[in-house]
């Protein structure tokens, strides 16, 4: 089944595709195909989660962080280029895809070209949706999808690596099985990990899959209910987290920024009260304890996103009357 669930994410994807463990498994790997080492930079999106930072670091890499664009709230591109000109060649770049929203791959791709950086991407939020009609992940040297508990589809936890380059999908593969050679007794010539996905959640991947389609019609609905909701309450002041594309976007998280921290506060707070959950976007990378000493090109833009963004319940399971509460509170 979990060769099944890889042919599947190949069609998906338009690549091949090894699933894994977990996202965070899946980018390790690529880390490990590209050799990161101590003494190594690698830049990524400030606005993102730690795990796609964290296995470059756990190989002794130091992280540079780069501001979003305020239009799409992705990794900005005049400040990417700044950071790949100051810096002497970086190991990679890891471009992080934001709650069901592609980043621009033509664009993206054209810039780490010109620096001779390879490009990796990850596309653990916007499995199902698209890039100017490429699929998720279908871009640079390799991404990696993760299928969470809480993302679009899910193995309860799983991940994959994926590429068009399919030695880089096969090297993943193989090291995700502890680098066993293929001989009939146990050969090693490298270390590798126990990271491939189960045959059981292999299966749970297939049967997500075809339910796809309708978790991202539901997804782009509970969205359009937020929209009006906000559209009919102009005193919040409510407006949508910047999407370049909105038709693309999968809309896995619905994302609204408030005028003021004030406002954003008081809304969770009544969410809250009627114990809805609600959660501010992604903290910045650059403003966690853990990187305080890393260098970061701009900063402002995912600042205030983070001080006046609200990911918003947006589970496709939510019925009319759970979006009644919710309005009912707004
Ligand atoms: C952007 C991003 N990268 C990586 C991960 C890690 O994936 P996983 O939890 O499957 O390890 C997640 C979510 O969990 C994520 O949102």
């Amino acid at each position: 089944m979990v060769d099944e669930f890889d042919r599947r994410l190949g069609a998906l994807s338009r690549q091949h595709a090894a699933a894994v463990a977990s996202g965070t498994a899946a980018l390790d790997l690529l880390m490990a195909e590209l050799g990161v080492s101590s003494g190594d930079s690698v830049v990524t999106s400030s606005l993102t989660f730690v795990a796609t930072i964290g296995p470059a670091v756990h190989r002794g890499a130091t992280p540079v962080f780069v501001d979003s664009d305020p239009a799409t709230g992705l990794i900005s591109l005049p400040l990417l280029q700044r950071a790949l000109r100051d810096k002497r060649k970086p190991k990679c770049v890891i471009a992080a895809d934001l709650y069901g929203q592609c980043c621009d791959y033509d664009a993206l791709e054209a810039l780490c070209a010109e620096y001779d950086v390879p490009l990796i991407v990850d596309a653990a939020e916007s499995v199902g949706a698209t890039s100017k009609g490429r699929p998720a992940g279908h871009a640079g040297l390799a991404a990696v999808y993760s299928f969470n508990g809480n993302k679009i589809i899910t193995t309860s936890g799983g991940g994959a690596v994926l590429s068009r380059d399919p030695e880089i999908v096969c090297r993943a593969r193989w090291r995700a099985q502890q680098a066993r050679e293929p001989v009939q007794w146990y050969e090693h010539r490298e270390i590798g990990f126990n990271y491939r996905m189960s045959n059981l959640l292999g299966a749970l991947g297939c049967a997500q899959l075809d339910r796809l389609p309708t978790i991202i019609r539901r997804k782009r609905r509970i969205f359009e209910f937020y929209e009006k909701a906000f559209a009919a309450r102009p005193k919040l002041g409510a407006v949508p987290f910047p999407c370049a594309a909105p038709e693309e976007s999968t809309h896995w998280l619905s994302v609204f920024l408030f005028p003021t921290p004030a406002v954003r506060d008081a809304v969770a707070a009544r969410l809250a009260a009627a114990n809805i959950e609600s959660r501010p976007v992604w903290k910045p990378l650059h403003l966690q304890p853990t990187f305080r000493n890393c260098r970061v090109y701009g900063g402002t833009i995912v600042e205030d996103f983070f001080n006046c963004g609200l990911c918003l319940p947006s589970g496709a399971g939510l019925t009319r009357k759970d979006l009644a509460r919710i309005e009912a509170c707004l």
